[in-house]
């Protein structure tokens, strides 16, 4: 812990990739935890993928419509906070990239975070827009739609198959390839283009998780324990 807060403390250009691990002291279940991830009660197949949706779109927005009102009640934890005021009393030393789409870090002040896997309260539509398409004026329903094409509106997160926002992607690549310190906290490493941030590092990789994950052989150093227990103590100034 001691090292690693001295690599925080020498750092000139940090980047930090979290996932699901950051919110769950928030009150947000991960993924793949064995009891408690969603993909343990739920089949990411028929949930999070534009084949299911499109088969079945009541199922999939009601799915959306209850990780949303979940997440609307939690607050972001210490470890959200901490890389928040760190930032803020750092210009221009940290470069967060999340794939979590539940906004928390964004809440606890984070200005420019990378965004990879999209934004669970934003939707777009599935089809390419027409002219009628309006999201303002979009027909009620489960998803709403458009009454002139039947378009549908979707949550705007990046669903398994498809792409990562190019621009998003190639920003946090960037800031991999500069950064002398990655900070790789909360996730379990297995879900790609993300997870190979932290194999193309130019700096050193510290993990923070509570197990054991597919990165840690990549990494430097690995710090068995919370977000919101670690973080504040090792961006500490
Ligand atoms: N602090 C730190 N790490 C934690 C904590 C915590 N409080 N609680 C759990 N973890 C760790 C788990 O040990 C696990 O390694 O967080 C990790 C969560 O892993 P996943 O559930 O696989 O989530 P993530 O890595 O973010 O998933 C990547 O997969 O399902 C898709 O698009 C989804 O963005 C997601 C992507």
């Amino acid at each position: 812990m001691e090292q690693v807060h001295g690599w925080v403390r020498a750092a000139r250009r940090i980047a930090v990739l979290t996932g699901a691990g950051m919110s769950a002291e928030s009150g947000v279940p991960t993924f793949r935890d064995a009891q408690t991830g969603l993909w343990s009660k739920f089949d990411p197949m028929q949930l999070a993928t534009e084949e299911a949706f499109r088969a079945n779109p009541q199922m999939v927005w009601g799915w959306y419509a209850f990780r949303r009102e979940m997440i609307a009640k939690v607050d972001p934890n210490a470890g959200h906070r901490a890389l928040a005021a760190f930032a803020q009393r750092h210009p221009g030393r940290t470069t967060l990239i999340t794939q979590n789409v539940d906004g928390l870090h964004q809440r606890a002040g984070a200005t420019h975070a990378l965004a990879l896997h999209g934004n669970i309260f934003e939707d777009k539509w599935l089809d390419t827009p027409k002219a009628c398409c309006n999201k303002e004026a979009a027909a009620a329903g489960s998803p709403p739609y458009c009454d002139q094409c039947g378009n549908m509106l979707r949550p705007d997160v990046v669903w398994f198959g498809e792409p990562l926002p190019l621009r998003t992607l190639a920003a946090a690549q960037e800031a991999a390839q500069a950064c002398d310190l990655m900070l790789v906290v909360g996730t379990s490493g297995v879900v790609y283009p993300a997870a190979g941030l932290a194999r193309m590092a130019a700096g050193k990789v510290v993990i923070v998780n509570t197990e054991p994950t597919e990165l840690d052989e990549a990494a430097d150093a690995v710090l068995r324990g919370t977000a919101a227990q670690l973080l504040p103590q090792l961006l500490e100034d």
